[in-house]
């Protein structure tokens, strides 16, 4: 984390925790998601971004959830363009979420931001990684199975995706 990538040629992203000064941002970002986008996350619609939700993505006690988010800068402004969030459970799995900007959708940050979660998920001890998904969402299952090994089982219409972190890099991690 820390270092920015180039995600097509003329922007550069840069992964960081989020942050409670992050609400505009966050909100912002999540307005201009497509019904579609909003939909394969948070399976509903969710037409207004509520306090709430803000809040979900800008405080977190850090032992029990953490947010990343991809930013760039456009215009000397910071813009959120992705958004992964991952809840550490006590059985050393990671519940995991993840959404990139539609402008911004197969180049490359849903890839960023899945490899700095499974790592920042690793130090805290995780050994598997879990997400859901809706049926046909191929992208998340690519991103997830690139992680490690993929099982997956599905359950009206919703796909529960676990993944094995592998055991070497865990080892670099703790
Ligand atoms: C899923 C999502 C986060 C991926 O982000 P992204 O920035 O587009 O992802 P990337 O470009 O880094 O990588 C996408 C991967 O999917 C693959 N992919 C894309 N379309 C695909 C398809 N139709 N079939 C198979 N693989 C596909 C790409 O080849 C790439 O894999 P690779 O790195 O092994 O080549 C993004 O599509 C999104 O926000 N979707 C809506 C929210 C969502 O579905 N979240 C997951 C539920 S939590």
């Amino acid at each position: 984390m820390g270092t920015t990538h180039e995600v097509d040629d003329s922007m550069r992203v840069r992964l960081r925790l989020a942050r409670p000064s992050d609400g505009e941002r966050v909100r912002a970002f999540l307005e201009t998601l497509s019904p579609e986008t909003r939909h394969r996350r948070f399976f509903s619609a969710m037409p207004t971004v509520g306090e709430r939700m803000v809040r979900h993505f800008t405080y977190f006690d850090p032992r029990e959830r953490l947010i990343v988010v991809a930013a760039a800068m456009t215009d000397g402004t910071e813009q959120i363009v992705g958004l992964a969030d991952v809840a550490l459970l006590e059985t050393g799995v990671a519940e995991l979420a993840v959404v990139v900007d539609d402008q911004l959708q197969h180049q490359g940050v849903g890839k960023l931001l899945t490899e700095v979660i499974a790592s920042l998920a690793m130090h805290q001890g995780a050994t598997h990684l879990r997400a859901q998904l809706l049926e046909h969402n191929a992208p998340m299952l690519a991103l997830m199975e690139r992680l490690g090994r993929t099982e997956r089982t599905a359950r009206d219409g919703v796909i529960e995706v676990i993944t094995k972190l592998p055991e070497a890099q865990r080892r670099a991690a703790a």
